[in-house]
C-alpha cells in the first residue's frame, strides 16, 4: 500500500492524539511537523520520531514530498494554513470546528474548490458507531421526513480554559468548540438540509465568575481572560420546513440540557441510548439498539485519518466535504449574530461555490 507522507501544522494537545493513533499505521507516514513554538515541535518530532521539524510552516509546504498536511492548530489558525496548504497542493485534514467564522470557512472551501484537492473537517462523529448506526437506520428511511430535532452537547462545569477561551485564539467558545459535534450529528442525520434562518442567545455568565471546584478533570482559567461564549441555544428554520433546536454549553447548573432527538412522520429516533420509536400493529413500539460499541483510545482519529488517506490514495472525494460541513459554521455564525441583536431571527446565507 502506497503511504501518503503526512506533515502536522500545530504541535498541541490534540496533534499528540492523531500521531499516538498514526503509531505503526501502514497507509500513513507522518515525516514534519511545524510549530510557532519551535520548542513544541522539537517535543513532538522527539516524542513521535519524526524526523522533520519547521517554525514557519511555509517551508514545510514547499517540500514536494509531502502530499497532505493534518491542521491542529487553534479554530483562529484553521484558515490560512488552511488556504496555503491547498494552494500548495496538498490535501488537508483540518481539525474541527471547520473554522473560528464562517467568512474562514468559505474562504476554505473554496480554496478546496479552485485546486481541486480535499479538504476533510477532522469530525469524530462520522466514524462514532452510534452515529454510524443511526445514520444506517435513518437511511433505510425508517424515520420518514424528519420535521423537528433537538441537538444537544453539553457539560456542567467544563470549561477547557487555555486557548479555548480567548477570542484571538479560539474566535469562538462552546458553540463551535463542543456543539459543532452535535451540529454534526443533526445536519448529517437529517440529510444536510438548507438553513434559512437563525435565532438564538449565547453568553459566559458562569466562565466569568470565579468559583473553582475543589476536583475537577478541567482546565482552570482566569475569569477575565473569557472573551468566548460558554453558552449558547439557537432555533434553526430549514429550507424544506423542518426546525432544529440546538443547545450546548460549558457550563450550568443543571444535569442535562434533555437529549438529541429527531421527529420523523413515520417514527422518531433518540441517540442515547440509540433509540426508535414508532407504532406497530397497533402498539406504540421502542426499538432500543442494542451491542453498539464504545470506541477505544484514540481509535476515532485513527479511523478518520484512514478515510482521508485512502480518498487521497484512491482518488475519491473528501469524506466529510466542505461545502457540507460549511452548514455548521452557516448555524454557528447565524447564531452569534442573533445573539448580537439580542436573539432576533437572521436570514442566514448558505455560499456557493
Ligand atoms: N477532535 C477532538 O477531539 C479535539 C479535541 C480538542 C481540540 N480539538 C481541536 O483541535 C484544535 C487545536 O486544539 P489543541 O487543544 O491542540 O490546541 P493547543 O492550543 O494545545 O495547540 C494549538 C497549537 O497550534 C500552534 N499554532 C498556532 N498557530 C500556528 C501557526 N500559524 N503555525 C503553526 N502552529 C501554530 C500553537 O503554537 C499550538 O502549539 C482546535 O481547533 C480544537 O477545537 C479537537
Amino acid at each position: 500500500m502506497r503511504k501518503i507522507r503526512v506533515g502536522f501544522i500545530g504541535a498541541g494537545g490534540i496533534a499528540q492524539a492523531h500521531l499516538r493513533a498514526l503509531q505503526n499505521q501502514e497507509s500513513i507516514e507522518v515525516v514534519a511537523v511545524a510549530d510557532i513554538s519551535r520548542e513544541r515541535a522539537e517535543q513532538t518530532a522527539q516524542r513521535w520520531g519524526i524526523p522533520h521539524v519547521y517554525e514557519d510552516y511555509h517551508e514545510m509546504l514547499a517540500k514536494e514530498d509531502i502530499e497532505a498536511v493534518n491542521v491542529c492548530t487553534f479554530n483562529q489558525a484553521h484558515r490560512q494554513p488552511t488556504v496555503d496548504a491547498l494552494y500548495a497542493g496538498k490535501h488537508v485534514l483540518v481539525e474541527k470546528p471547520m473554522a473560528a467564522t464562517l467568512e474562514d470557512a468559505t474562504a476554505m472551501t473554496r480554496a478546496a474548490f479552485e485546486t481541486g484537492k480535499i479538504l476533510m473537517v477532522a469530525m469524530k462523529n462520522l466514524f462514532a458507531p452510534h452515529i454510524v448506526a443511526a445514520k444506517s437506520i435513518v437511511d433505510t428511511g425508517k424515520l420518514g421526513d424528519i420535521y423537528y430535532a433537538e441537538t444537544v452537547a453539553s457539560r456542567r462545569k467544563g470549561n477547557p480554559g487555555r486557548t479555548f477561551i480567548k477570542k484571538e485564539t479560539a474566535g469562538i467558545g462552546a458553540t463551535a468548540d463542543i456543539g459543532v459535534y452535535c451540529l454534526f450529528d443533526a445536519l448529517y442525520l437529517m440529510g444536510w438540509p438548507k438553513p434559512i434562518s437563525v435565532s438564538g442567545i449565547a453568553n459566559n455568565y458562569l466562565s466569568k465568575l470565579s468559583e473553582p471546584l475543589l476536583y475537577t478533570p478541567w482546565a482552570r482559567w482566569n475569569p477575565e481572560d473569557v472573551t468566548v461564549e460558554d453558552f449558547g441555544v439557537a432555533w434553526v428554520r430549514f429550507e424544506n420546513g423542518a426546525v432544529l433546536v440546538f443547545k450546548t454549553c460549558w457550563m450550568m447548573h443543571m444535569d442535562t440540557l434533555g437529549p438529541t432527538f429527531f421527529l420523523g412522520t413515520k417514527a422518531g429516533l433518540k441517540l442515547e441510548p440509540l433509540t426508535v420509536f414508532h407504532q406497530e400493529a397497533g402498539v406504540l413500539v421502542n426499538s432500543v439498539i442494542e451491542g453498539i460499541p464504545t470506541p477505544q483510545g484514540d481509535e476515532l482519529f485513527r479511523l478518520e485519518n484512514l478515510a482521508f488517506a485512502e480518498a487521497i490514495r484512491e482518488g475519491k472525494p473528501s469524506p466529510l466535504p466542505p461545502e457540507k460541513m460549511i452548514l455548521t459554521n452557516v448555524i454557528i455564525q447565524g447564531l452569534i449574530d442573533s445573539a448580537a441583536v439580542g436573539g432576533r431571527e437572521v436570514a442566514v446565507n448558505v455560499p456557493t461555490f
